[in-house]
């Protein structure tokens, strides 16, 4: 059965549960063959109606804030971990009454909190996130091993003398990438920080892991994970957020007016600013279900979003008959990261969140309208 789109209210996200669980059961096929533990991390998907979902075949949720770690405690309830590049003070004691893991982003930070972890009255296993200084993403924002990065240790601040108390380490290097590249960085990890691999418990190899992707090698991801834990007898963790949820949900929009410029510009109830902010800061151009490149149809538009930002531009596409206003236009992927990083900027609405399944069809599980643009100010 294919979603009714038109069914939908608009804007609005959609997850297909369908694909939703396929790429559960890809990313369990690799936890049955190495027996490692894999998160959802909430910064890249944190639609929790799923939750339960996810629950069913991820061992918990990663966080990176207070808030994230409440949600995954509260609306999963399974392992809960956290890392964010400084902890505050004043929220500490809380996020440690929903966290069974906690990396640190500096030994300063260790060495501030280890107490109120020992004294926390809870088993918390604690780690050292380490930048090995290697990574082969192509953008810099995307990428934590830039020079004079903030995110991790480097092998000439590393501390070996203050590892008491620590069970593992944490990296996250990886943007969008296949195995091949997490081999070549596990090499340098093992190079510099090998020897105290050894003595610790877990390495949790963040995200960025593009596992659900259909060129993705899942046999040398196995193959990585089976080698660290013969070698260094441990246990490993991935975090991964896109590849939990991607290619998994859409978002349908609506024609509200078509001008011309020197070209046809469609105006939709979305905005790139506001409900797909990847599409202006990485930037990326989002396929669009029945839509060419531009030109490669008869009718090409230049999709805007309904904001006065004169850049909220999601990008050209062509079609085979021309639009109309009132048609509905659907955006693929855009489960991921989109529906998290979302805000109201000029006022504008977000969109509605629903799911589909073959049991119970369409679900529209939250719409959104004043009271929630009015009480995130004051
Ligand atoms: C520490 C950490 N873990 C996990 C992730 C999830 O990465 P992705 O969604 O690319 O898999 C990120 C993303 O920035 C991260 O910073």
């Amino acid at each position: 059965m294919s979603i009714d789109f038109a069914a939908l209210p608009s804007p609005c996200y959609i997850v297909d549960e369908r694909l939703l669980t396929r790429n559960l059961e890809i990313l369990d096929s690799v936890q049955q063959r190495t027996g490692c533990k894999i998160l959802l991390a909430l910064k890249g998907f944190s639609m929790h109606s799923v939750f339960p979902l996810v629950g069913k075949y991820l061992y918990g949720i990663t966080s990176s804030s207070l808030h994230e770690a409440r949600l995954g405690y509260e609306k999963m309830g399974k392992e809960v971990h956290a890392y964010a590049p400084a902890y505050v003070d004043h929220e500490f004691d809380e996020l440690m009454s929903y966290c069974d893991h906690i990396v640190f982003n500096s030994f300063n930070q260790w060495n501030r909190y280890k107490d109120r972890v020992k004294n926390s009255g809870k088993s918390i296993e604690c780690a050292i996130r380490i930048n090995p200084e290697y990574s082969e993403g192509k953008t810099p924002i995307y990428d934590p091993c830039y020079k004079h990065s903030r995110l991790g240790v480097t092998l000439d601040s590393f501390r070996p003398e203050d590892l008491d108390g620590i069970d593992g380490l944490h990296f996250h290097t990886l943007c969008q990438q296949n195995s091949d590249t997490l081999k070549r960085t596990v090499q340098v990890v093992e190079e510099k920080f090998g020897e105290h691999l050894k003595k610790l418990k877990w390495l949790n190899m963040g995200g960025g892991h593009h596992i659900t992707r259909a060129d993705y090698d899942l046999d040398t991801l196995v193959e990585t994970i089976n080698y660290l834990k013969d070698k260094y007898d441990i246990q490993v963790y991935l975090e991964p957020g896109e590849a939990v949820a991607l290619n998994t949900g859409f978002m349908v929009a609506t024609v509200l007016d078509i001008v011309d410029n020197g070209m046809d510009i469609a105006i939709l109830d979305t905005s790139a600013a506001c409900h797909m902010p990847d599409v202006l800061e990485m930037p990326y151009r989002p396929d669009v279900i029945g839509a060419g490149e531009p030109g490669e149809f008869a009718h090409t538009y230049r999709f805007g979003g309904l904001t006065c930002l004169a850049g909220d531009v999601i990008g050209d596409y062509s079609f085979k008959e021309p639009l109309k206003i009132g048609d509905r236009v659907v955006f693929c992927d855009m489960a991921i990261y989109s529906m998290v990083k979302t805000n109201m900027f000029n006022g504008v609405n977000l969109p509605a969140i629903a799911t589909y399944n073959e049991e119970d069809g369409i679900k529209v599980i939250r719409q959104f309208g004043f009271e929630d643009y009015s009480g995130r100010l004051s």
